[in-house]
């Protein structure tokens, strides 16, 4: 069984119009999204700034209100439970966010911050117990156990990426929503933390939803990737063959900014010009037809469905029949 099934999901926010403030209009920040995340797999979403990704990722664990949709983690529709239901299913589910340093209390202890995790869902029966499983995830995430009473502007960002994870990791969930979690880090760091999080997944049976707008940093990580243009999935592959094979034009056009390793690679330079339009109000027919070089007059009118090409790809496009 998945763990996690989207299933149409919709992500509506009520925005004012004009000056004058009368009149709803909406932004369509997610827009029909449909995918599944199998116990302990990564998939991967990528997307340029501004497609959706981060509201994707919140409406998954349900920080944020779907509009429409179902989210079914282990068959239950999280998106219809109660608030005190919903309070009881956290624990399955985390997050783990691009700045970890604004998600950290700046006044806790790294012992309070992880403690206070395990105390909302009562996972430590005493002083004592609480201590020592703070000292094992500090361990586990690679921290020294004697630093747990540092306050987080004394550590360096990776340090600090790496408390969130031990957060997250202290309530024993099931997924973990990753933002951009190394999008602020250097380099170096980057694949330090990247590698924690593997290791942590082989070792808990971990699934994550990893968010980035680099294909670089997804490709390393991920089984699967999404790719996500205007608040709708416009690919879906094995993370391999997506990287080494894109159909799409728009993952074309951000694989062509990814420097290439592989001799035999495919990929075609394509260069976007402008930046994702307003999901306010989206283009017709295909959402990415204004910046496609491959656009038709078809293309303009008719809303391409997903359509699965060969045994693990499906993509978007009127290009592919
Ligand atoms: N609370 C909100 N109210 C109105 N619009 C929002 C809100 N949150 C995000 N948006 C809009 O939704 C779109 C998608 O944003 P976001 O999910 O942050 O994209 P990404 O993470 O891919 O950069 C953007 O146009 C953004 O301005
Ligand atoms: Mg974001």
């Amino acid at each position: 069984m998945n763990l996690l099934e989207i299933q149409n999901l919709k992500v509506h926010f009520p925005v004012r119009k004009g000056l004058l403030g009368r009149g709803k209009e909406f932004v369509h920040a997610v827009d029909g999204v449909t995918f599944n995340i199998a116990p302990g797999e990564t998939l991967g979403l990528v997307g340029e700034s501004g497609c959706g990704k981060t509201t994707l990722g919140r409406a998954v664990i349900q920080l944020v209100p779907s509009t429409h949709g179902r989210i079914l983690f282990n068959g239950e529709d999280i998106s219809r439970l109660s608030a005190t239901d919903l309070r009881s299913r956290r624990q399955r589910f985390q997050m783990i966010f691009q700045d970890p340093y604004s998600s950290l209390n700046p006044r806790l202890t790294v012992l309070e911050c992880i403690g206070e995790a395990l105390d909302i869902h009562r996972l430590a029966p005493d002083r004592a117990a609480r201590r020592e499983r703070v000292d094992k995830l500090l361990k586990d995430v690679g921290l020294d156990p004697s630093h747990a009473d540092r306050y987080p502007h004394e550590f360096s960002g990776g340090q600090r990426q790496r408390i969130g994870i031990a957060r997250a990791l202290a309530v024993q969930p099931q997924l973990i929503v990753c933002d951009e979690p190394v999008s602020a880090l250097d380099v170096s760091v980057q694949a330090q933390i990247i590698n924690l999080l593997k290791d942590l997944q082989d070792a808990h049976g971990l699934a994550y939803l990893f968010v980035a707008h680099d294909l670089a940093v997804v490709e390393h990580i991920s089984h699967r990737i999404l790719v996500m243009y205007l608040g709708r999935i416009v690919e879906e592959g094995e993370s391999k063959s997506l990287c080494r094979s894109p159909l799409h034009p728009y993952t074309r056009s951000l694989l062509s900014a990814v420097p290439v390793v592989d001799p035999d690679s495919k990929r075609s330079r394509i260069f976007l010009a402008g930046d994702v339009p307003s999901p306010i109000h989206p283009p017709s027919g295909c959402p990415f037809h204004p910046r496609c070089p491959m656009a038709e007059g078809r293309c303009k009118t008719e809303v391409p469905q997903l359509k699965s090409i060969g045994s693990d790809r499906t993509v978007a496009c009127h290009l592919f029949p």
